[in-house]
């Protein structure tokens, strides 16, 4: 059995005290670590004041993303050993805004995995095919190849213990969610591509998460599919409220 993990993604919204407000309402709701794990990735302004307002409840606070080196001439960068030290405790990497946006590629999301778990960070890797990708009927090699560089490298015991997101790209806020069906296939997809690189095992371990205009109305269904553990939650998990619907449907 795996634990379902649910985790929002703030992007590059809040203000410091709307964040911190939001963590004080949502902290004591949260369902226990033991049945499910809650994560909140905030923009990394705001993430030593929210490790401390979830000190004692189960959600923990994650990064939206990092540099690989430790430290180093990299102006505007934050280091794992950063994150790590303030008590975060998840890192969102290679999500398809940093692929697209800010260059980074399969070869620098499978750096920062390393690097992640190097300092004790958990991984949420992200990966997921463009819609001219899917419509040219590539969605499944796309994926695979994603997975395959990030996890280039890392034991199977890492493995077990990361997260991995599928967010098709044209899924992302745009309120088109894909069909609870074509994310458990893809979500299945990946699993297979891990059994062939890892073990069965292995694959059974590892947490797949769906993104993609996740909604209180639509989670229930995604989370009965065989291969979704969870979600990678933008839009939705702004408000305390649906934050804690879609906990409520993972618990
Ligand atoms: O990482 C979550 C994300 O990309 C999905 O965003 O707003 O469609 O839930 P949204």
């Amino acid at each position: 059995m795996r634990k379902p993990i649910i985790a929002g993604n703030w992007k590059m919204y809040k203000t410091a005290s709307e964040a911190k407000q939001f963590v004080e309402q949502v902290s004591g709701l949260v369902p226990d670590a033991s049945k499910m794990d809650s994560v909140i990735c905030a923009p990394s302004l705001f993430l030593p004041q929210l490790v401390v307002s979830a000190e004692n409840s189960p959600l923990r606070i994650g990064a939206q993303t990092m540099h690989e080196a430790v430290e180093g001439a990299f102006t505007g960068e934050i280091s794992p050993v950063q994150l790590a030290d303030i008590g975060v405790d998840y890192v969102i990497i290679g999500h398809s805004e940093r692929r697209q946006y800010f260059n980074e590629t399969d070869d620098s999301v499978n750096k920062k995995v390393h690097a992640a778990f190097e300092h004790g960070l958990t991984p949420i890797v992200c990966v997921g095919e463009t819609l001219a990708q899917r419509q040219d009927g590539n969605t499944g090699s796309v994926v695979e190849k994603q997975v395959a560089h990030a996890l280039n490298g890392l034991s199977g015991q890492q493995v077990e213990k990361l997260v991995l997101a599928y967010e098709p790209i044209w899924a992302i806020g745009t309120g088109k969610t894909a069909t609870a069906e074509d994310a458990n296939e893809v979500c299945g997809i990946i699993r297979g591509k891990v059994a062939d690189l890892y073990s069965e095992q292995t694959a059974d371990q590892l947490r797949i998460q769906y993104g993609g205009s996740v909604k209180p109305s639509n989670i229930e269904e995604l989370l009965g599919m065989q291969h979704i553990d969870g979600a990678l939650v933008g839009g939705a998990s702004l408000e305390a409220e649906s934050f804690l619907q879609l906990l409520e449907a993972g618990n």
